[in-house]
């Protein structure tokens, strides 16, 4: 067995332009990896049965361990791209040590998926490049191709085209996950036509990122789709306040929530801000932008 790391992502930014015929929408956003992650084995040897087999083992008793998780879609599309010619059947081992919060807005499963297609490249000596596995990530869901190279990118389209980004700022991101259930399709269902934009706000945050302008940063943190779920679950606004309240800067949320960070320029900030917050919410995290 082999193991891959699978990062968690923020949005610094999240735009949503409009809806699109296919029932996606056209967001533009700029993603950012940080230091919260999984660790995913992944085995695959000669099935003895004659058929391929898929089995997945987690410390996490959240998520369903079947095909219903984004990790079994990848090691299912990923045999599909192989000839079974050429790789026989095979018994797929994945086990996933998880650290991430599950539906919370941080595309945990979705850096699964990616860290399986990562780790089945290698371990079958596949030799497919990025570009192949974030292609066949497209199929499985729209954040996996971002999780499959990490670090920092501008995504538009439904998420999965991507521009990379490279800059130095390191910020501190303290990440919270208040104890709420949101669904994704729930909340851009609830969009509506004034939590759409034509102006992102992704070309200036790359901007100020690569300036390093820690204050300018936060005050450019947007996400398109916090409208929308705070109407859906007021006590994500809730908990949005009282952690401003409490740490007298802002709070935003990522993807479609219910994580709700903010970024300190210095560990001693940081560290500060999440003994304060810990007062009052169980689930607080101390990340740094990979
Ligand atoms: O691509 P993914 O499977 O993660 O998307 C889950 C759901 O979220 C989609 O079925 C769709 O309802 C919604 N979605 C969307 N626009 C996007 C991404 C996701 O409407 N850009």
């Amino acid at each position: 067995m082999l193991v891959e790391r699978a990062y968690a992502k923020l949005n610094l930014t999240l735009d949503v332009l409009g809806r699109r015929d296919d029932g996606y929408h056209e967001v533009d956003m700029v993603m950012q990896s940080i230091d919260l992650s999984d660790l995913v084995w992944v085995g695959a040897n000669r099935s003895g049965t004659g058929t391929s087999s898929i089995h997945i083992s987690s410390s996490s008793l959240q998520m369903p361990l079947d095909e219903r998780n984004l990790a079994y879609v990848a090691a299912e599309a990923f045999l599909k791209r192989i000839p079974l010619q050429r790789r026989g059947p095979l018994a797929v081992e994945i086990e996933i040590e998880k650290h991430i919060p599950v539906a919370a807005g941080m595309a945990g499963g979705s850096a699964d998926a990616a860290a399986v297609l990562r780790g089945l490249n290698r371990i079958l000596h596949t030799g497919m490049s990025l570009d192949e596995l974030a292609d066949i990530g497209a199929s499985i869901g729209s954040d996996v191709p971002f999780c499959v190279y990490n670090g920092c990118a501008i995504a538009r389209g439904r998420g999965e085209i991507l521009e990379s980004v490279s800059h130095e700022c390191r910020a501190w991101a303290i990440v919270v996950r208040p104890p709420v259930f949101i669904s994704t399709p729930d909340v851009y269902h609830a969009l509506q036509p004034g939590d759409f934009t034509t102006d992102p706000l992704s070309r200036a945050m790359v901007e100020l990122l690569q300036q390093g302008d820690f204050s300018r940063i936060l005050q450019h943190i947007t996400n398109g789709m916090s409208r929308a779920a705070e109407a859906l679950h007021p006590e994500v606004r809730a908990y949005r306040e009282r952690m401003e309240a409490t740490i007298s800067q802002p709070v935003f949320m990522s993807g479609s929530g219910p994580t709700l960070f903010t970024l300190a320029p210095s560990l001693r900030r940081a560290q500060r801000m999440v003994n304060a917050l810990r007062g009052f919410i169980r689930e607080v995290y101390l990340c740094r932008f990979v």
